[in-house]
């Protein structure tokens, strides 16, 4: 993650976010077997790089991005908890717009996200189809990274077929 943290020009545009007390909560939360924080900031900032390189709205990209999945577990009923992947994109989008003034690009990028989970939050933008390719990369690969973790501590080592189960399962459980 070093390679995010020490990108001065990305972490000027989401300083603000990064500094905010109910936004640094969601480093404690577990999203995919990682951390929500390391996983938001992976989504924020390939969309943002890959913005970039497109001449696209790099700003909207990596700030929606990194609010993308804002929700901590205290903010979902306990029936919410049990669907979360169907309802936290408009979770996340209330808690974005109660701390952050955000355009409405970035509230589309931040609500259809999941698309197309959410069949009926359609992303408007080409920035918003972006953000929620890259999450959709960005949770197999974490999915895959807290896999090997688990692999290596049970079984002193990685079987790529078990490997590859594991996060095709959880993949399609999880969002
Ligand atoms: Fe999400
Ligand atoms: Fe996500």
């Amino acid at each position: 993650m070093d390679y995010i943290y020490n990108d001065y020009e990305y972490f000027n545009l989401i300083d603000d976010i990064m500094k905010n007390e109910k936004f640094k909560k969601i480093e404690k939360c577990m999203h995919h077997g990682l951390s929500r924080m390391d996983h938001s900031l992976r989504v924020s900032y390939f969309s943002y790089k890959i913005a970039k390189k497109l001449k696209l709205d790099f700003v909207s990209c990596a700030r929606a991005g990194l609010l993308h999945d804002f929700f901590i577990q205290e903010d979902l009923t306990e029936f919410e908890q049990k669907i979360s992947m169907f309802v936290h994109h408009t979770v996340a989008l209330d808690n974005s717009c109660k701390y952050f003034d955000i355009s409405n690009k970035e509230k589309n990028i931040i609500v259809s996200h999941m698309f197309p989970v959410t069949l009926f939050k359609i992303p408007k933008y080409f920035e918003s189809y972006l953000v929620s390719m890259v999450d959709k990369i960005v949770a197999v690969y974490d999915f895959g990274l807290s896999a090997s973790f688990i692999m290596k501590k049970r079984y002193n080592t990685v079987n790529t077929s078990i490997f590859m189960f594991m996060i095709f399962c959880c993949y399609f459980n999880n969002l």
